[in-house]
């Protein structure tokens, strides 16, 4: 394809990069861009830079649940309880889906209730970033705010819920491996993968999800 005979960074490969964000972007017809996957696979990392390359809005759900609730994700947890947050979070990711288009990252077992997930169907394109087990308890571990991962064997705990979730993730309508190289290649791999979903050759609307 032309832009690998670019050099990187230099600036005709910009200016590729910028028109196929905005036939993507024209393609969406005012549907928002939802990130799914496990805690770790970099739904905020990448759904902020992907946000900024779309010229869209970015909303992390987890934050807009916290700021909704005026406490923090491990307090509502410990005080409500999970079922009480879940239904916190499909409110919210509700929300967020009405007001669009944006990009959201709802946070990793938003998609085990079937409303929003129609609700993402409807209104969304959605992107399931994938990585494995390694990757997640790597980068899991790095911070303590996930109640979920409070118990006594958190690398189990993490492989029970992706042997629950993964089934789940892979009917989103793209797949992206999140893996360790440079976001911003992942954030290229999700607008490549938006592209070829969503336009035809001349960039204009192809198939609909
Ligand atoms: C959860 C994931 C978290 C957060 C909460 C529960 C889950 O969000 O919503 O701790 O059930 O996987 P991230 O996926 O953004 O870490």
């Amino acid at each position: 394809m032309a832009e690998t005979s670019l050099p990187a960074g230099s600036a005709m490969q910009t200016q590729e990069a910028d028109i196929k964000a905005a036939a993507v972007k024209a393609a969406l017809a005012g549907r928002s861009v939802v990130l799914v996957g496990m805690m770790g696979a970099g739904k905020s990392t990448i759904g902020r830079r992907l946000a900024a390359r779309l010229g869209l809005p970015f909303f992390d759900a987890d934050m807009e649940i916290e700021a909704a609730a005026g406490m923090s994700i491990p307090d509502i947890f410990e005080t409500r309880g999970e079922p009480d947050f879940r239904d916190g979070e499909a409110r919210v990711i509700a929300r967020l889906l009405d007001n669009g288009p944006a990009v959201i990252a709802p946070g990793g077992g938003a998609l085990m209730r079937k409303e929003t997930r129609d609700r993402i169907r409807e209104k969304a394109v959605s992107i399931w970033l994938k990585a494995d087990a390694e990757i997640i308890m790597r980068r899991v571990k790095r911070r303590s705010d996930r109640p979920l991962l409070q118990t006594a064997d958190p690398e189990a705990t993490v492989g029970r819920l992706m042997s629950e979730r993964e089934p789940i993730y892979q009917q989103a309508d793209l797949t992206v491996w999140s893996r360790d190289v440079p976001h911003e290649k992942i954030v290229d791999e999700c607008v490549d993968a938006l592209h070829g979903r969503l336009c035809d050759q001349e960039g204009r609307m192809g198939i609909t999800p």
